[in-house]
């Protein structure tokens, strides 16, 4: 694992020799426009990379991640991005991907976290509260944490549903995209799709 930030330039610059190489014409494409069909909103762990995980290239994702991938709606850089994504590039996709083993869910559920952190994931606190039941059910800890992880994935598809440009979206009948729950699954790499509650507005986001 590099740990010398000019390991990271010289492996840039062996990266793009690659790619001009296979591709000539590959960078002067890239610098043209963007046009990704994906939203990907995620957790900065550095595990969490949805490019490498699902062999898309530069260009093709439009992200927005945070810790424990919050759809936070008084968000301001994220209610941005999730404008920009849908009312100027129009993706066809919107993904909340959460991962099993997160630290943020981990920590916000044993109360862990102080200051900043600590206030940012708050509301998986209350998502905890929210499902006790079923939680306080699951014996062993881990499967515990990694249920809260994807009701915390589902409670922010809930939350994504919520703002405002999801909804004039839905009133001015632009609903050309879908919106994805997903896990990551660290231990196999794979990603797992979680179903959620079809309300009427769900649905209306989902049958396309
Ligand atoms: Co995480």
């Amino acid at each position: 694992m590099p740990n010398n930030y000019k390991q990271l330039i010289e492996n840039n610059k062996s990266w793009a020799k690659k790619k001009k190489e296979y591709s000539p014409g590959y960078f002067d494409n890239l610098k043209l426009r963007q046009e990704p069909h994906f939203l990907y909103i995620g957790c900065s762990d550095s595990r969490m990379p949805l490019d490498t995980f699902t062999q898309t290239e530069p260009g093709e994702l439009f992200v927005h991640r945070n810790i424990a991938n919050q759809v936070s709606i008084t968000d301001i850089n994220f209610l941005s991005v999730l404008d920009y994504a849908v009312n100027v590039l129009r993706v066809k996709h919107i993904i909340v991907c959460g991962h099993y083993g997160c630290g943020g869910v981990t920590a916000a559920y044993h109360g862990l976290a102080r200051g900043l952190v600590g206030n940012w994931i708050s509301p998986i606190r209350d998502i905890a509260r929210e499902h006790k039941e079923e939680l306080e059910a699951i014996q062993d800890e881990e499967k515990r944490l990694n249920r809260l992880s994807e009701l915390n994935v589902l409670k922010q598809v809930g939350n994504l549903c919520k703002t405002h440009v999801i909804q004039q979206a839905v009133a001015e009948g632009r609903i050309d995209f879908q919106i994805h729950a997903w896990m990551l699954d660290l231990s196999n790499g794979l990603i797992m799709e979680l179903e959620y509650e079809n309300t009427q507005q769900k649905t209306s986001l989902t049958t396309k």
